[in-house]
């Protein structure tokens, strides 16, 4: 199967990172790597270092990535552990860091994945395959109480009792297609009206079984961290609850007035490139249905601290 997935505000994310200084950009979700070979063909003083946890896109970015030689390097990783890969790497400083959260839509069109309650497949969910937990085994092992706090938490689902207590009633459950059928069974019909309501308890469940939201604040600090004077970083959220963590992470190193806050809170280290978050045209929109959810924040460091 060939690697599909349409990269999301390419225009937005080259301007960003178009006048930094010359160095490595991170790229910390290398997917197939749309956004950095695009990144590397408009800029080329930059280099890029991909990091991805999915063998899959690993494959993908490399293959499209060959062009550009030793200007690109792709690293299986987590990107929590993003600061060791660059230690490693020789990078004490970067230019600029992209993280483009979530899944990519080679993953949830590939059935055997099991991110899809479209398509029937194993009850996965990995992006790594390696390692970890699979959704499965949350859905088999979770207490009531962790099942509701993971729908609720993680799929804003207002039937994460009802639904919970079929999942336990019916285990195991070993496929998606039996896991979407339980929660289309256990939805009351008048919830039904807008779209697939087992669309809540697949995202809640993925998000759950990679940790997307408990790495993000420690992921994103590290590459801050690692951020020169004139650098800049984006992030793009397709989830209310990642988007919050970006939007706390940001406003904390760059509040200047926090009416809150005792002390100043700004260091002039930092400064947003625009307040609150960006979304894709309309025409992107329409014609990319993942780019609809999209939220892009971007921040640079404008001084060294003191
Ligand atoms: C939305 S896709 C990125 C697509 C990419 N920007 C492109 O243009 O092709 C997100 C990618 O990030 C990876 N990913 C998500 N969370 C990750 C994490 N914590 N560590 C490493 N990779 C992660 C996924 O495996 C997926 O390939």
């Amino acid at each position: 199967m060939t690697f599909q997935h349409i990269p999301v505000m390419v225009e937005e994310i080259l301007a960003i990172f178009a006048d930094v200084p010359p160095g490595v950009v991170v790229d910390a979700t290398l997917g197939g790597a749309g956004h950095a070979a695009a990144l590397l063909a408009s800029n080329p003083d930059l280099a890029v270092v991909g990091i991805d946890q999915d063998d899959e896109a690993l494959t993908a970015a490399r293959h499209q990535l060959e062009p550009y030689g030793e200007r690109a390097t792709a690293v299986k990783a987590r990107f929590d552990t993003l600061g060791t890969k660059l230690d490693e790497l020789g990078h004490a400083e970067i230019s600029g860091f992209l993280f483009d959260l979530g899944v990519s839509s080679h993953q949830i069109d590939t059935g055997q994945r099991g991110f899809s309650y479209r398509t029937d497949g194993p009850l996965d969910m990995r992006m790594d395959q390696g390692s970890g937990r699979t959704a499965a085994d949350v859905v088999n092992q979770a207490s009531e109480r962790d099942l509701v706090d993971i729908l609720r938490s993680y799929g804003d689902e207002k039937h994460a009792v009802r639904i919970a207590r079929s999942i336990i009633a019916q285990r195991p459950v070993e496929t998606t297609a039996q896991l979407a059928d339980i929660v289309r069974d256990a939805t009351p019909a008048r919830d039904k009206r807008r779209g697939d309501p087992s669309k809540r308890t697949f995202q809640a469940l993925r998000i759950e079984v990679n940790n997307e939201l408990d790495i993000l604040q420690g992921a994103l600090d590290a590459a801050l961290e690692r951020l020169c004077v004139g650098g800049r970083g984006a992030v793009l959220a397709y989830h209310s609850g990642e988007d919050r963590i970006v939007k706390q992470v940001f406003r904390d190193l760059v509040d200047v007035d926090d009416h809150r806050s005792p002390v100043p809170l700004n260091n002039a280290e930092f400064a947003l490139l625009w307040n609150g978050s960006k979304k894709p045209s309309t025409g992107e929109a329409d014609e990319n249905r993942r780019a609809g959810s999209a939220r892009l924040r971007a921040i640079e460091r404008i001084a060294v601290a003191s």
